[in-house]
């Protein structure tokens, strides 16, 4: 995608308009504010209690602040990270060079460019705690069998993309999972909770992030 604009968001952060979807990769009010609520604390802090070694996979790495607060929280509480993140549309250098992620929080920016600039398909070991794996695929074309302890499912909203709301791809995110295994969204929405349910998963309303009433984390029960 060559339509995309950065922006910045309520909290300092940066986050990415695209106009080709006519929407923005994070939520308005911030972009760090909505990763560490939704996907670093309703989801890794969450199973990190129980386990130090997860398996994360990551829908839509884009802009990588996912994939790079993990790596954060990993560093922080000598977790062990497998990550897989899958993204069809990758940022140009040009793009990702002008993010503020490391500098909004105070952290490395060496380290965040290298979530750019390793190669895709090869798993690559960034440090004791952190192995990468991006995958140059689209979301459609994915099969994993379980490995994964964790889902952020991260592609665009519903209204954007409403084909990847849908209950194929719930089924693959579900049959990707380890039993106990969570996939968190920030969409609440009626009938994507509904969706998800109907493939097995168990459905909870948390609080949403700032600017947000409500997001969801699916558990894999059996
Ligand atoms: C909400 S943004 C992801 C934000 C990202 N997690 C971050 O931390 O910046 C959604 C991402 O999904 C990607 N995407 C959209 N449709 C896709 C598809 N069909 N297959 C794979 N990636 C897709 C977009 O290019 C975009 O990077």
């Amino acid at each position: 995608m060559n339509d995309l604009r950065i922006f910045e968001t309520q909290d300092g952060s940066h986050s990415i308009f695209a106009e080709q979807f006519g929407v923005s990769y994070h939520s308005k009010y911030g972009a760090i504010q909505e990763t560490q609520h939704v996907f670093i604390d309703a989801a890794l802090r969450f199973k990190a209690v129980e386990k130090k070694e997860l398996h994360v996979l990551e829908m839509g790495f884009g802009t990588g602040l996912n994939a790079y607060m993990t790596y954060l929280e990993a560093q922080k509480h000598n977790l062990h990270i497998h990550y897989t993140a899958v993204e069809a549309y990758p940022l140009t250098q040009a793009q990702w060079k002008n993010l503020n992620y490391a500098e909004q929080l105070q952290e490395d920016r060496k380290a965040f460019d290298i979530f750019h600039t390793t190669p895709w398909n090869i798993p690559i070991k960034i440090n004791e705690n952190f192995e990468l794996l991006k995958l140059l695929q689209r979301f459609e074309d994915l099969d994993f069998s379980p490995q994964f302890d964790i889902i952020y499912y991260d592609t665009f909203a519903p209204d954007a993309q409403p084909e990847l709301w849908e209950v194929e791809l719930f089924q693959k995110m579900y049959d990707a999972l380890l039993k106990g295994g969570v996939l968190v969204t920030y969409c609440a929405k009626g009938v994507v909770k509904r969706t998800m349910k109907s493939v097995g998963f168990e459905i909870e309303g948390l609080q949403g992030p700032p600017g947000k009433r409500e997001m969801t984390r699916a558990t894999k029960v059996n």
